[in-house]
């Protein structure tokens, strides 16, 4: 960092940054010491002390081996979503299909199907991968980082869930991926002000069978079994008061279902086995 930058960095903690959010913005908007860009750097920081997420600020943010394009039309990935990719990952090994085929429910930035193709290509695995999600706004924002990663083998389909996909597609799936909105209307304001600048429909589902916020993954469960293989796999992020109603809905569904815990030791992975 030269001394321009060091100088800035002060600067910005001295306004109330926290130093590491600090250097991040210096770094992004200011990197070679121009200080022309010290503008633009000044305006970033009261956008940051204004509460705005440094991902939006940014515009862009590290998922797994991704560095993925976000703004205010999707979701700024989550570290928990990392842990599902990966345990996606082990599914899909487990099944050991030398070219399977993806379903991600809710692709918002991209983050899960995208970067599970990245990581299948890196192991000489050729996978092929269908995106959903009702937002336009997130499937544009999907469609530029798949572009930006050169990972073509991408149909991009709005949909609500599971309503207009190809009926050709009923069977065909090996993986079925998804982090739909789990949280309840009611449990909003419990949560960090940050949500309040994503979109609402990627965080907020109606309730269902009295859980809070459980709408979104009844229908997806309960759906899932037609679209798999006899074999495939279900995975997806729930809610950490959700855990018995996911696996209910599961065994509901015929599903072979079990639960992991994040890595913070929260209930949040289901894992459906058909
Ligand atoms: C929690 S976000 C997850 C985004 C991304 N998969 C991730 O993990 O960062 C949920 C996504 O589901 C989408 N969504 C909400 N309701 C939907 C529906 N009925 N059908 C399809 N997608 C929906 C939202 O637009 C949003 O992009």
């Amino acid at each position: 960092m030269t001394d321009v930058n060091s100088d800035l960095v002060v600067e910005l903690v001295e306004l109330g940054l926290e130093r590491r959010e600090a250097r991040w913005l210096v770094e992004e908007f200011v990197p070679g010491g121009d200080r022309e860009a010290v503008v633009a750097l000044r305006r970033a920081a009261t956008r940051r002390l204004d509460g705005e997420p440094l991902q939006y600020i940014i515009g862009h943010w590290p998922f797994r081996s991704l560095d993925l394009d976000v703004d205010e039309r999707v979701l700024i990935p989550r570290p928990e979503t990392e842990e599902l990719v990966g345990v996606a990952l082990s599914e899909l090994a487990r099944l050991d299909v030398s070219a399977p085929l993806i379903l991600d429910l809710g692709c918002g930035s991209g983050a899960i199907g995208l970067s599970l193709l990245d990581e299948l290509r890196s192991r000489g695995i050729a996978a092929s991968l269908v995106a959903v999600d009702e937002s336009r706004d997130a499937l544009a924002v999907a469609r530029r980082n798949a572009l930006k990663h050169h990972l073509h083998s991408v149909s991009f389909v709005h949909s609500s869930w599971f309503e207009d996909l190809d009926v050709a597609l009923v069977g065909r799936f090996d993986l079925i991926v998804s982090n739909p909105p789990y949280v309840g209307e009611g449990e909003l304001k419990e949560l960090d002000p940050v949500l309040g600048y994503e979109p609402q429909g990627a965080l907020v589902a109606p309730d269902a069978s009295g859980v809070a916020g459980f709408e979104d993954l009844a229908t997806i469960i309960a759906h899932a079994p037609r679209w798999l293989k006899p074999a495939g796999v279900l995975v997806s992020e729930h809610g950490d008061r959700q855990r018995q109603a996911v696996l209910d809905a599961s065994v509901a569904a015929g599903f072979d279902a079990h639960d992991l815990d994040d890595i913070a030791g929260h209930p949040r992975i289901l894992v459906a086995r058909r």
